[in-house]
This record gives structure tokens, C-alpha cells and sequence, in this order.
């Protein structure tokens, strides 16, 4: 299939990328203006029609505009971060994105962070949940539910005077595609919100699920977190922000390992015990 296009140097490079072939009718020097394209699929066809009208639409896409985070982060109150957080392009999974997932919890006067004891960090958020805009919905929610009912606690029940009040976030707020492994560079653009949730909501236990929540929280404070299997990071209370931490399997994991139901298990009693403990 042929066409002509207007396609500068990075568009070009991203249809390169594909196997797209940008070449002059005139020259065999590609040009920066109007060009035939053609496109080579994996098999040897070339593309024609839609398919290829189509390719050729999503590899010139404009790039994402990356805008950086404002400053201030660390000032900012509930709201003004959950606003920020909506309309944050500080990444590329910007462009990807459905909804952006601040968290849920408790309920909380208007703008005001909720009151909790408990804070649930999780990782990034996966094709569900950036749809909806929550965190942890379909199965693996359904597994957190349970377990937090086992805990008698409720992802939206209020803290009362015998404490409780729980709030669920992720380290990254945009789902990576694909459900792919975040990136260093996009935790390290969108830590500093969930610095500031801590900030704000003050829980008195965090509990990290995940290899990506534990090593976002506890790089700074564990040595050799990186090197430590994972299962060896469990039965400790460490620290966030002066907040103890407790580290537990994903309940993704468990789902597919439900023998290690009984760990995460003994981990939140571990967590309940020592807020017990410290009251
Ligand atoms: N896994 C997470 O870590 N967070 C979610 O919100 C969903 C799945």
C-alpha cells in the first residue's frame, strides 16, 4: 500500500521502528515532506487497506507533550494532589491511560484526607482498575476484601473510636501498558504523590504488597533490598516516614499461589499486633 504523507524526522523513525520502508517517489533519499510509505508486514505481505491505514495512524501519533510535575508536592493539601494527580502528564503512561487511580478508602470530609489506621500500598494498576479509576477491583480486589474482612476491617469503613479505616493506593497511578513492569523513571515521577498520601493520611501501618510497593518504600532504609528474595523481606516491622511497615504477598500472587494464603495471613496479624501493641 502507498500513500502519501507529511511525516517529519521522529515519525519517521517510529515507522522505521515497525518495518515501515518512507521513501521519495523521486529519489531513494527519504524525504521531510511528502513520501510513499510502505509498509512491511512479518510475513513478507504488504499492508493494504485499513490494517495498514491504520498502523500508519498509530505510529504518528503525536508524543505525548511531557509536562513536568509541579513543584510543591510535598505542600500540597488532599485535594489540590488528588487534582494534580488526575491531570498529571509528568510520564509517557499518560498517553496510555483511561483513568488515573488515586486511591479509595475511607470516607473523609470534603477535600480533607481520610482518617485511617491503615494504609494498603499496592503496585500499579492493572487493565480494570484503570478503567474504573479504582485500585484492586475484579479478583485480586475481591482476595483484598476478604482479607481485609478477615482483619474486620472494610476498604470504606470509617475509622471508629475502636480505630480501624483503611485506604488502598498504588505506587503508580497510571496503569503501565500491557500490564507490563513500571519503569524506574515513571516510579520515580510518581512517588513523590504517594509520599504525599502518607504525608496526609497518616496511617499508623502500612502494608506494602508487592515487590515494586516494598521496594518504593523501603529502598531508602533496607540495605540490599533489591538483592533480598522477596519472601526473606516478610516477619519484620520497618519503617516508612515514621509509619511501621509490614511487607505481604500481592494478593495477585496468592491467587495464583493460594497455598501462601496461611503467609499473608500470619504477615496482617504480625501488622495487627503491632498496632495493637503500640497503642
Ligand atoms: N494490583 C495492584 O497493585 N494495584 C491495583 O490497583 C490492582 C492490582
Amino acid at each position: 500500500m502507498t500513500d502519501t504523507l507529511h511525516l517529519d524526522q521522529r515519525q519517521r523513525a517510529m515507522l522505521a521502528e515497525m518495518g515501515v520502508r518512507v521513501w521519495s517517489p523521486l529519489s531513494e533519499t527519504p524525504v521531510m515532506d511528502a513520501a510513499v510509505v510502505e509498509i512491511e508486514q512479518p510475513h513478507g505481505f504488504v499492508a493494504a487497506g485499513e490494517l495498514a491505514t491504520q498502523a500508519i495512524a498509530d505510529a504518528i501519533k503525536p508524543a505525548p507533550i511531557l509536562i513536568q510535575r509541579p513543584d510543591g508536592i510535598d505542600q500540597m493539601d488532599w485535594s489540590t494532589l488528588h487534582t494534580t494527580v488526575s491531570g498529571c502528564q509528568a510520564c509517557s503512561l499518560c498517553s496510555s491511560r483511561q483513568h488515573t487511580v488515586f486511591g479509595v478508602g475511607a470516607p473523609a470530609a470534603d477535600g480533607q484526607a481520610p482518617q485511617v489506621d491503615w494504609l494498603i500500598v499496592g503496585e500499579t494498576p492493572g487493565e480494570e482498575e484503570d478503567l474504573q479509576g479504582k485500585p484492586f477491583v475484579g479478583q485480586v480486589g475481591q482476595l483484598l476484601d476478604n482479607m481485609l474482612g478477615a482483619m474486620k476491617l472494610s476498604r470504606t469503613g470509617a475509622r471508629t473510636a475502636e480505630g480501624g479505616g483503611v485506604y488502598i493506593a498504588n505506587v503508580l497511578k497510571c496503569r503501565p501498558p500491557g500490564n507490563r513492569n513500571p519503569k524506574p523513571e515513571e516510579v520515580a515521577q510518581c512517588l513523590p504523590y504517594l509520599e504525599r498520601q502518607v504525608a496526609l493520611l497518616k496511617p499508623k501501618m502500612i502494608v506494602a504488597m508487592g515487590r515494586f510497593a516494598v521496594q518504593a518504600l523501603l529502598r531508602d532504609s533496607v540495605p540490599e533490598l533489591e538483592g533480598t528474595p522477596y519472601g526473606k523481606l516478610r516477619g519484620r516491622v520497618y519503617q516508612y516516614q515514621n509509619v511501621p511497615v509490614v511487607v505481604t504477598y500481592h494478593p495477585a500472587y496468592v491467587l495464583r499461589n493460594l497455598s501462601e494464603k496461611a503467609k499473608v495471613w500470619a504477615d496482617l496479624c504480625l501488622a495487627m499486633a503491632h498496632l495493637k501493641g503500640s497503642e
